[in-house]
């Protein structure tokens, strides 16, 4: 498969490589970034989220990509595509975007402009009709982020996932057509 690569003005979104994921951990296994996601990662969770980054590349050409920033070439995160995976929920298989940056890139817009690069590609490259973007009530800077992008609230499709505890059970929803969307760039 040719390695999928994206440039936005700051940031570059491709897959990983196999040095890459010592770093991306080093920079987000952090109890701030990890704090909705239930919690740190030890080294049999450090090595699921790698294989469920992997499989979905693998399955879909598409994945949670690694985000790069230009200038110095740091590891910011990733974000990106994968297709949602909670057993039995409203939205298992939709495909669904996806974040998560290392603290100290919070709050300069990196998060949206990956995202929209992300989306773009969801609906252009991947064929989406629909994208979900899925978590918990008291993450804001999540759902900030979906709102900022356009998503819309759908709590008909809110749902509780059984294989965490509370405070990261109940899912929230938001969603975004591929007509909203070119709307938006319109
Ligand atoms: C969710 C997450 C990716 C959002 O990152 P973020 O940095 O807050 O998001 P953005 O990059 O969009 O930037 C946010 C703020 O920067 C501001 N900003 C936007 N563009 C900017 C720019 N060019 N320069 C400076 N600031 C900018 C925005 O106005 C926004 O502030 P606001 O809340 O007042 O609107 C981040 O909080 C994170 O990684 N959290 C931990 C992992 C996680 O929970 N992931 C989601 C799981 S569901």
């Amino acid at each position: 498969m040719a390695e999928f690569r994206i440039e936005t003005e700051r940031l570059v979104l491709r897959d990983w490589r196999e040095t890459d994921w010592d770093e991306f951990f080093r920079v987000t296994n952090t109890p701030a970034v990890m704090r909705w996601l239930g919690g740190l990662l030890d080294e049999a969770g450090r090595t699921k989220q790698r294989d469920r980054v992997e499989t979905c590349r693998a399955n879909n050409g598409f994945c949670f990509w690694l985000v790069e920033r230009k200038e110095d070439g740091a590891i910011l995160g990733f974000c990106g595509l994968k297709r949602a995976d909670a057993p039995g929920s409203t939205v298992t298989g939709e495909m669904e975007v996806g974040w998560r940056l290392r603290e100290d890139a919070w709050g300069r817009g990196y998060a949206k402009e990956a995202a929209i690069a992300a989306i773009d590609a969801g609906f252009d490259r991947f064929g989406a009709e629909e994208i979900v973007a899925l978590t918990v009530i008291d993450n804001q800077a999540s759902w900030g982020l979906m709102q900022r992008l356009g998503m819309r609230r759908r709590e008909d499709l809110d749902y509780p996932d059984p294989r965490f505890e509370p405070p990261w059970r109940d899912t929230i929803v938001y969603s975004l057509s591929r007509e909203e969307w070119a709307r938006r760039d319109a």
